[in-house]
């Protein structure tokens, strides 16, 4: 069978755990390909919601395969936790159940704290990195000095390559004038967990072919989103890895032929955590106001920092751009409902840069920044639309708002989600 590639078409927290795991039901292996514990992906099971880091999204799905590809950077210590949390919740993870690929990168502590000492000598151009160390993970990945999961079955090159690790990064850290890290502690922290996780480490993808030529489908969850992309993003301010499509391809191992369907979720709204260029970004009560209060999970609140997020009107431009790099076959909105009662709704259609439209999406910070947004205004709606269950009954001005963004992004709305917990398949829009 084929690929399915889930894919943050913004900022980042779009939603994509809670439809991942819609998506996990119908899929023999769900493959994150991208990240590590910086993500915080949010799923319910049964009436409890739960978040997950760096496990994918079908964890609650017996019959799924779980995989960390190679193109992602994992921390054993936080892999234990949540491997421990969510089987406590009835997850059963297992070797059987969640593969480890020997490809994958190790994020060790001496990430953690290269992590807080870069961002703060950037002092006010500090990027507000989640502070899990991914930056400095996949530096060293890039420079070929990092810590393989391979190695974990073997406890003396195992050891032997975290006493190298911890040198080489006491070394970078001394630069920042930072303390230097205990070897000691640090191998005695991390031997029982790579005992533990041994069994684990697989030839993921081996696993994703033999799959796809038995005939099964084979979800990639991304974390993220394509604007913190390390090549197509707001470079710095973006995430260290692949967050897009090109991503999926290089982390499983698969050709393009095999990706059939191209999924980006993209919220009705946009949101961003961390510093840098967010043009429809609204620092006003409306801002406050699609952010949420902080009440429910699924407000504009950091999942993994807790901190507010930065939110404002959506922007087309930019999901334009998003559908071009990652060659979106499909989006996916979510929050519709959070648009419930505004008046008018504002979407940005063009940017004003030196006093002359822009319409594509410049990657470059210096122009981004003096982007101002040129908004379309469209109808709201004031009906509660979280208890639609067909599109043909959501309000008209909700349809004009979905066409809309089918109309200048090129690319068809195939669900609308309008509630913690509900979507609306959608197999046309019509006004
Ligand atoms: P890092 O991935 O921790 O290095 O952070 C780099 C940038 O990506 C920062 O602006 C973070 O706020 C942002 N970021 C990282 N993970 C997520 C996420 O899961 N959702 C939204 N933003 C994220």
């Amino acid at each position: 069978m084929s690929v399915t590639a889930l894919i943050g078409a913004q900022w980042g927290d779009e939603g994509k755990g809670h439809i991942a795991d819609k998506l996990a039901a119908e899929s023999a292996i769900v493959a994150r390909y991208n990240g590590g514990d910086n993500a915080g992906h949010s799923i319910t099971i049964g009436q409890q919601a739960v978040r997950t880091r760096l496990i994918p999204a079908g964890a609650f799905h017996p019959e799924v395969t779980n995989i960390l590809a190679p193109g992602m950077v994992v921390n054993l210590k936080s892999l234990g936790r949540e491997v421990d949390e969510l089987n406590h919740l009835g997850a059963s993870l297992n070797p059987d159940r969640l593969k480890l690929d020997g490809a994958a990168n190790l994020l060790l502590p001496g990430h953690i704290a290269l992590d807080g000492a870069t961002e703060t000598v950037r002092g006010s151009h500090a990027i507000g990195t989640t502070k899990r160390g991914i930056g400095p993970a996949y530096t060293d990945k890039m420079a070929r000095v990092a810590v393989r999961a391979a190695l974990i079955g073997d406890p003396d090159k195992f050891e032997a390559a975290v006493r190298e690790h911890v040198a080489h990064s006491n070394r970078l850290l001394a630069l920042y004038a930072q303390p230097a890290l205990d070897a000691e502690a640090i191998v005695k922290e991390h031997a029982p967990l790579a005992a533990r996780f041994a069994p684990f480490v697989a030839d993921t993808t081996a696993l994703v072919h033999a799959a796809l030529e038995r005939g099964d489908h084979v979800l990639a969850e991304g974390a993220q989103g394509t604007l913190l992309d390390i090549d197509h993003g707001t470079y710095p301010y973006v995430t260290s890895s692949s967050t897009i499509t090109g991503g999926v391809l290089t982390s499983l191992g698969v050709g393009p032929k095999h990706v059939k369907r191209v999924i980006g979720v993209a919220k009705a709204f946009c949101s961003r955590v961390g510093a840098g260029p967010f043009p429809t970004e609204l620092l006003d009560e409306m801002g406050a106001r699609l952010r949420g209060t902080g009440a429910n999970p699924w407000d504009e609140y950091g999942s993994t920092t807790g901190h507010p997020r930065r939110t404002g009107w959506l922007d087309l431009v930019a999901l334009k751009y998003s559908a071009r790099v990652n060659g979106l076959t499909e989006i996916v909105l979510t929050e519709l409902d959070s648009l419930t009662g505004i008046h008018p709704l504002k979407v940005c259609i063009a940017y004003s840069y030196r006093d002359e439209p822009l319409t594509n999406f410049p990657t470059d910070i210096a122009t981004l920044s003096r982007c101002e947004p040129i908004y379309s205004e469209l109808p709201g709606w004031e009906l509660d639309v979280s208890h639609v269950a067909r599109i043909e009954d959501l309000p008209l001005a909700a349809r004009v708002y979905i066409l809309q963004i089918e109309t200048f992004t090129g690319v068809r709305v195939s669900c609308v989600s309008v509630g913690p917990k509900s979507e609306i398949e959608v197999s046309r829009c019509e006004i």
